[in-house]
């Protein structure tokens, strides 16, 4: 049996500005990961058992646009394997779907390095990263990449499209809170709307692009400085722009509010937004009662990670 897995992630700043060129952060969440194992089958056929997305079939029933059946289609292709493997391929993950923590692209790494390894056909980190953006493109339209470089490198990176990838030192740990809203918001959509206003006022929209990639920036340089406490500011700056941006929603805000009530020093969305997470920057000591707050307010779970 062959065995992989990947970490969630989470954005720090610069979230659809990053589409446009603008730079992100983003960090591994290692609290939650994907896990696949691939056998041997004694059946005839590739079976999939996903048990957290209800899926149990065989490959060619499924249609081939299917996140799951895509990614071991085109790695067959890629690997020029033509007599299909009787195989068995068991997937679970702890990411909530849909929700900003990159479900789908650490699936689809975590599949394709545990097929390459069964099926004898060695990939390194780039070659993995690249195939994982060519599926994150098949099912999310115009992505920037930075879903499948986070999970598949497993550090922190600062993104930007098309350049090759760049980690940075986070020279002083810092703490976040991750919260849910526990509704389910398809990247694609977001990522889609905001796609729909820039192209009828682009001069609008590429200065708050601007104003996000500055955040990011700064934010990159408070990291490495080890002046974390300056985070706060911006997670609030940042959260602002994507209010703007109109990819915030009540949940959301209310959930940023809370965090900063309970005393988190800057909260924010994070991810695709609509649904999905917002995060909070919290000192330590705060960061129970930050997650307590948050649950009470409605957050569906919180993840209380470090980021070193
Ligand atoms: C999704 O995790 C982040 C977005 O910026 C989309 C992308 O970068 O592809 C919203």
């Amino acid at each position: 049996m062959t065995k992989s897995s990947a970490p969630g992630k989470i954005i720090l700043f610069g979230e659809h500005a990053v589409v446009y060129g603008r730079p992100a952060l983003a960090v591994p969440v290692t609290e939650v990961q994907a896990n696949v194992d691939v056998s041997e089958s004694a059946r005839k056929g590739v079976w999939i058992g996903a048990p957290d997305v209800n899926l149990s079939a065989e490959l060619n029933v499924l249609p081939s646009d299917h996140p799951i059946a895509s990614v071991i289609h085109n790695f067959l292709f890629l690997a020029r394997v033509t007599s299909f493997p009787n195989l068995e391929i068991k997937i679970t993950s702890t990411i909530p779907v849909a929700s900003g923590l990159g479900s789908g692209a650490a699936v689809t790494v975590a599949l394709t390095r545990a097929l390459a390894s069964h099926l004898k056909h060695p990939m390194n980190d780039e070659e993995v990263n690249a195939f994982a953006y060519e599926i994150e493109k098949l099912h999310h339209g115009t992505p920037s990449g930075i879903d499948n470089t986070v999970v598949t490198y497993a550090r922190p990176v600062y993104f930007i499209k098309g350049q090759s990838i760049e980690t940075f030192k986070v020279s002083k740990p810092f703490m976040i809170v991750i919260a849910d809203t526990g509704i389910s918001a398809p990247t694609k959509e977001s990522v889609g709307d905001v796609r729909r206003l820039w192209m009828h006022d682009r001069s609008r929209w590429e200065t708050i692009f601007d104003k996000i990639g500055e955040v990011s920036f700064t934010a990159r340089r408070a990291l490495e400085a080890g002046k974390p406490e300056l985070l706060g500011e911006l997670m609030n700056e940042n959260h602002e722009l994507l209010q703007k941006l109109t990819v915030s929603s009540q949940e959301l805000d209310h959930l940023v509010e809370t965090a900063r009530r309970a005393g988190a020093l800057g909260a924010k969305l994070s991810g695709g937004g609509r649904g999905g997470n917002m995060i909070a920057f919290v000192e330590p000591e705060r960061a129970q009662a930050v997650s307590f707050s948050l649950l009470e307010a409605g957050a569906k779970n919180t993840i209380i990670t470090q980021v070193s």
